[in-house]
């Protein structure tokens, strides 16, 4: 059973076997954490990235981690849902980005992970509801990885966080 914690800042600089960015299809970088990641990885992760994508909605694939700071040695790649009002699954492209991403890891032996808010930027999905799907999916996964790290990139989405995490133990109905 992997611990999960809400950590407040940059997944940059996070010391986990592998950070998870919030890619779009082609896997070539662009803004928001995957423009971070990317700048912290160097130009050959894009290069990566497009010798093995594109990555559909929902899925994930990892690269090497390239010129971020050891221990992390892998990026996994995965493509968060465009939020089009939730009547288009959106939430279950969500749980199976989660879901994938701790398949990957199991692939890679990472032990460690570390997620951003997936989705909630530039696609646009509802904070709070992420937040509880992460956590649910993230609960519920069968998994090698010990150690989950879910980090916000302010103090609102960490708010977020920490309350999905309780209400989660509290064993809040669900339906994704
Ligand atoms: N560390 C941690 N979290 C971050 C960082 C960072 N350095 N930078 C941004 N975030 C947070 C944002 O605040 C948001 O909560 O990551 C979350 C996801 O936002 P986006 O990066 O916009 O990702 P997403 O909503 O999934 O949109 C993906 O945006 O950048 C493009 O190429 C990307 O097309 C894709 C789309």
């Amino acid at each position: 059973m992997a611990v999960i914690e809400v950590v407040q800042g940059d997944i940059t600089l996070q010391h986990t076997d592998a950070i998870v960015t919030a890619a779009n299809e082609s896997l070539m970088g662009g803004g928001g954490v995957d423009g971070a990641i990317h700048r912290a990885a160097g130009r050959r992760l894009a290069d990566a990235g497009a010798a093995i994508g594109p990555c559909e909605p929902g899925d994930a694939m990892a690269t090497p981690a390239f010129d971020l700071e050891p221990p992390v040695r892998h990026v996994i790649h995965t493509v968060g849902p465009v939020w089009e009002g939730g009547d288009y699954g959106e939430a279950e492209v969500l749980a199976a980005c989660y879901r994938r991403c701790l398949e990957v890891a199991d692939e890679l032996g990472a032990k460690s992970v570390a997620f951003p808010a997936i989705a909630t930027g530039v696609y646009g999905f509802p904070a709070e509801e992420a937040a509880q799907i992460a956590v649910a999916t993230l609960r519920s996964s069968p998994t090698g990885v010990e150690q989950i790290r879910l980090v916000a990139f302010d103090q609102q989405a960490r708010d977020l966080l920490v309350a999905a995490l309780a209400q989660d133990r509290r064993g809040v109905p669900r339906d994704w």
